[in-house]
C-alpha cells in the first residue's frame, strides 16, 4: 500500500483502476454538459448568442448526451469498482474492459466533434447513420448506437463471468439481470421509421424505462454496496432491502410507462393505465429514503467517508423530491393535459436526473478517490473539509434554484398558455413573453452561475481531497462486507 495521502492506483484491485478511467472521463463530461447548459440557458435570454455558430438545438444537444454518457461512465465505474470485492474474484477479461474504455471514449470524443463542427445534414439516410439520428437524448448517430450496444453488451460479459467464476451475491444477481435489460432496451429505440407515433412509442422505452426501471434498479445495487461500505451495514440488511425496492420498481415502472403514451396517438386506455400505475412509483423511492435514514440512523451516522456518506443520503431525498414528488405532480393525465411538454417538465426533468443519478455518481467519485490516496481518513476533522462541504452547497443552491425557477415559469405556461388561451399558436408566444416566464428563465440562469462554481469547487475537490492527510480511514469496513 503506498503512502497515505498519495495518489497510486496501487493500491485498487484491477477493476477499480478501470473505474478510475471512467470517473476520470465521466467527471470531464459532467463538465461539459454543464458547459452546454449555460450556453443554451444564456441563448434561452439572448438568442442572438452564438447564432448560426452553436445554436441553441446543438448546445442543447450536447447537454443531454453529455449528461447520458457521463451518468453510463459514472454506473460502469460503479460497477467495475465493486465486482472484485463482491464477486470475490478477478475481473475475467480485464483487457476487454480496458479496450472497451477506449473505444467507447474515442466514439464519444468523435460524436461530439461532428455534433460541433458538422452539426447538421441532408434529410437523408446518411445523416442518421453518421451525423445525428435525431431522438432526444439518443441523438448519436446509428454507427455510435452500435456501438454503445457492443460496450454494453461486453460489459454485461465481464460482469456476469466474473460473478459466476467467483461468488453470486444478491446484489451481483440483481444487477446482471438489469445489466442484460439496460442492453436490450437500447435495442428498442434504434429502429427507424417514418411514422412518428410509432417512433416515439418505441423511444420510451429506452428513454421512461431506462430511468424509471433499469437505471433506478443499478443505483439500487451499487448504493447498496455504498451502504455497507461507508456506514457498516450487514449485507442481510442491505439486501433484504434492495429486494423490496426493485420488485416494486419493476411493478410500478413498466406499465407506469403509460404517461408518456397520453399525446401521442396511442390508444386510450394508456391514460388509465399510465395514470394509474406512474402515480405508484414514488412508492419504492419512499423505501429507498427510508432505507438510507434507518440504516445512518442505526450506525449513528459513524461512516468511513463523510462526503461519500452525505452524497448517498442526498441522493435518497433527491430521487424521491426530483422523481418521486416532481414526477407525481404531473403524472396524471388530468394534471399533464395542462403541464405536458412546459418548463413544468423541464423542472421535474433537471431535479430527478441530479438527484437520483447525479448524486449517486459524486459519491462514488469519492470512494475512488479516498481509496486511490492510500485509504486516507474522510471522517470528521478531515483536512480541507470546507471544499467538499461548500462544493455540496452550491451543486445543491444551484440545482434547487434552477428547479423552483422552472417551475414557477411552467406554472405561468399552463395557467395563459394552456388553461387561459387555449394551447393556440399565439398563445405559446404569449406565455413565453409573459414577465413570469421571463424572470423564471434569469433565475434558472443566476441558478446556472451558482451551480457552475458548485462543478469547479468539486472538480477541485475531488483531485486534491486527502492529499494533506496523515491518518489511515476510519475502520468500519471489513466487518460489513463480509457475507451473512
Ligand atoms: C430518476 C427518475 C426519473 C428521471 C431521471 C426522470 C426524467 C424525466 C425527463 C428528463 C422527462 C422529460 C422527457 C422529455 O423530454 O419529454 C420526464 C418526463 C416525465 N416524467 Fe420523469 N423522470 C423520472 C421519474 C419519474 C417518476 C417517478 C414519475 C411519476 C411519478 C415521472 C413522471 C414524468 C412525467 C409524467 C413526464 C412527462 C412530462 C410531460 O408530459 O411533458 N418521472 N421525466
Ligand atoms: C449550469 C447548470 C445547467 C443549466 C444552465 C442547464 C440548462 C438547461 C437548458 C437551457 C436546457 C434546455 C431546456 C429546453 O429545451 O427548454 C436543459 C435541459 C435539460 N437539462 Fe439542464 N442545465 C444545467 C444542468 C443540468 C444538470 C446538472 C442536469 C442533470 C444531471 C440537467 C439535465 C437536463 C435535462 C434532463 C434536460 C432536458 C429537460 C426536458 O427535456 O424537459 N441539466 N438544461
Ligand atoms: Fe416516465
Amino acid at each position: 500500500m503506498a503512502a497515505l495521502g498519495m495518489f497510486d492506483t496501487a493500491n485498487l484491485n484491477g477493476g477499480q483502476k478501470l473505474a478510475v478511467k471512467y470517473f476520470t472521463v465521466s467527471l470531464a463530461l459532467f463538465g461539459a454538459q454543464v458547459l452546454f447548459g449555460m450556453l443554451a440557458g444564456i441563448q434561452y435570454l439572448h438568442p442572438d448568442f452564438l447564432y448560426g455558430i452553436l445554436d441553441f438545438s446543438v448546445n442543447r444537444t450536447l447537454h443531454l448526451n453529455a449528461m447520458v454518457v457521463w451518468l453510463l461512465f459514472g454506473f460502469m465505474g460503479g460497477v467495475y469498482w465493486i465486482l472484485e470485492d463482491e464477486a470475490k474474484h478477478p475481473v475475467v477479461a480485464l483487457w476487454l474492459g480496458n479496450l472497451i474504455f477506449w473505444i467507447f471514449t474515442l466514439a464519444v470524443v468523435a460524436v461530439v466533434l461532428v455534433f460541433l463542427l458538422v452539426q447538421v445534414g441532408p434529410a437523408e439516410m446518411k445523416s442518421i447513420w453518421f451525423i445525428n439520428e435525431g431522438r432526444e437524448y439518443l441523438e448519436a448517430p446509428r454507427w455510435a448506437d452500435i456501438g454503445i450496444v457492443v460496450s454494453v453488451l461486453s460489459f454485461f460479459f465481464n460482469v456476469a463471468a466474473t460473478f459466476a467464476k467467483g461468488k453470486y451475491t444478491g446484489i451481483g444477481g440483481v444487477l446482471v439481470i438489469d445489466l442484460l435489460a439496460l442492453f436490450g432496451l437500447y435495442l428498442a429505440g434504434m429502429f427507424y421509421t417514418p411514422n412518428v407515433s410509432i417512433d416515439q412509442f418505441w423511444w420510451w422505452w429506452v428513454i421512461h424505462l431506462w430511468v424509471e426501471a433499469t437505471w433506478e434498479v443499478l443505483v439500487g445495487g451499487i448504493m447498496a454496496y455504498m451502504l455497507m461500505t461507508t456506514l457498516g451495514v450487514s449485507r442481510k440488511i442491505v439486501e433484504t432491502w434492495l429486494y423490496i425496492e426493485v420488485a416494486l420498481m419493476f411493478g410500478s415502472g413498466i406499465l407506469g410507462l403509460g404517461h408518456h403514451y397520453f399525446w401521442i396517438g396511442t390508444p386510450q386506455y394508456w391514460l388509465t393505465i399510465g395514470g394509474f400505475f406512474s402515480a405508484l412509483e414514488p412508492v419504492p423511492l419512499v423505501a429507498m429514503v427510508v432505507h438510507a435514514v434507518y440504516d445512518s440512523g442505526v450506525h449513528k451516522l459513524k461512516n468511513s467517508n463523510h462526503p461519500a456518506l452525505a452524497w448517498t443520503i442526498a441522493q435518497a431525498a433527491g430521487n424521491f423530491f426530483g422523481a418521486g414528488v416532481w414526477g407525481f405532480m404531473h403524472t396524471l393525465p388530468q394534471i399533464n393535459m395542462y403541464t405536458h411538454g412546459t418548463q413544468w417538465t423541464a423542472s421535474h426533468g433537471h431535479l430527478a436526473f441530479f438527484g437520483a443519478y447525479a448524486c449517486a455518481v459524486i459519491s462514488f467519485f469519492y470512494i475512488a478517490a479516498q481509496k486511490s490516496r492510500g485509504n486516507v481518513w474522510m471522517s470528521s476533522g478531515m483536512v480541507g473539509a470546507w471544499r467538499w462541504k461548500w462544493a455540496m452547497t452550491f451543486l445543491w443552491v444551484g440545482m434547487v434554484g434552477m428547479t423552483m425557477s422552472l417551475l414557477i415559469a411552467g406554472y405561468e405556461q399552463s395557467q395563459i398558455e394552456r388553461a387561459v388561451e387555449g394551447s393556440t399558436w399565439m398563445a405559446y408566444f404569449t406565455a413565453q413573453a409573459h414577465p413570469w416566464f421571463v424572470q423564471g428563465m434569469n433565475w434558472r440562469l443566476i441558478s446556472g452561475w451558482v451551480f457552475s462554481a458548485g462543478f469547479v469547487l468539486l472538480a477541485w475537490d475531488l483531485l486534491t481531497i486527502g492529499k494533506r492527510e496523515t491518518r489511515p480511514a476510519a475502520q468500519i469496513h471489513e466487518q460489513a462486507t463480509a457475507s451473512a
